[in-house]
């Protein structure tokens, strides 16, 4: 059967990681979140003093090839963790400091240079599951399937809170949709490989769509590409 390359984009918190995960399990592809590695090269700014109030962008850069990142399955959780240098850091990623710091980070050129060649290298054989801002635009132009996923920033932001406050953190609403609003317009501005639609993806708005309902549509389109010749 024809394998495919699949490119689910769009805001935080729109549950792309939720919707992709399921999508990699019910296809047996494999599935990448791109965000992670990006979340890791932050962590690794902020435990070396790059990445404080003000981004070190040179120390940055040079830092670079120190950074090895890798993905590794967990057979019981029946899905991929993020390692830095060695590390299972996919707890550390998650961290609000992170959230606060990556698009700073996610904005420098070299910094993408050298993930975008990694997820590209990933790709090689099809049969993936990738999301992120710049999958269909920059990673995988040719993708055949494109989504590109939205909400409300209150309803993002809600979603957020509860996975924060479900994990123990102590944060409040206030902080998390400044920092979904703030993220929203790094992403969408920064001038290398901004935060957009590609022409050729559906749109879905998930404000008042269930998980069940995203996953259906996505799949059907998915196996409609599949089954073509
Ligand atoms: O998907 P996420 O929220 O974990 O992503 C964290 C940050 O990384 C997000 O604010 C933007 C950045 N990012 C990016 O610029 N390009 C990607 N392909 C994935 C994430």
């Amino acid at each position: 059967m024809r394998k495919i390359i699949i490119a689910i984009d769009g805001y935080s918190s729109t549950g792309k990681s939720t919707v992709a995960k399921k999508l990699a399990n019910a296809l047996d592809y494999v599935y990448v979140d791109t965000g992670a590695m990006y979340r890791a090269v932050t962590l690794y700014g902020l435990n070396h003093g790059f990445v404080q109030d003000s981004l070190d962008t040179k120390a940055l850069i040079e830092a670079l090839p120190e950074i090895e990142l890798k993905f590794k399955p967990n057979q019981s959780l029946g899905k991929s963790e993020m390692y830095l240098n060695g590390k299972n850091v996919e707890k550390e990623i998650r961290d609000m400091k992170v959230s606060e710091n990556v698009s700073q980070v996610a904005a420098v050129e070299e910094v993408r240079e050298k993930l975008v060649e990694l997820q590209q290298a990933m790709g090689d054989e099809k049969g993936i599951v990738m999301d992120g801002r710049d999958i269909g635009t920059v990673v995988f132009p040719e993708a055949e399937l494109k989504i590109f996923m939205t909400a409300s920033p209150e309803t993002r932001a809600h979603r957020r809170y509860k996975e924060l406050l479900d994990r123990g953190d102590e944060v409040t609403f206030e902080r998390v949709l400044k920092n979904v609003k703030a993220r929203d317009y790094i992403d969408s501005t920064r001038s290398v490989s901004p935060l957009q639609r590609a022409e050729d993806a559906i749109k879905i708005d998930n404000s008042d769509m269930g998980q069940e309902e995203q996953f259906e549509r996505i799949y059907n389109f998915a196996q409609r590409i599949i089954q073509q010749d």
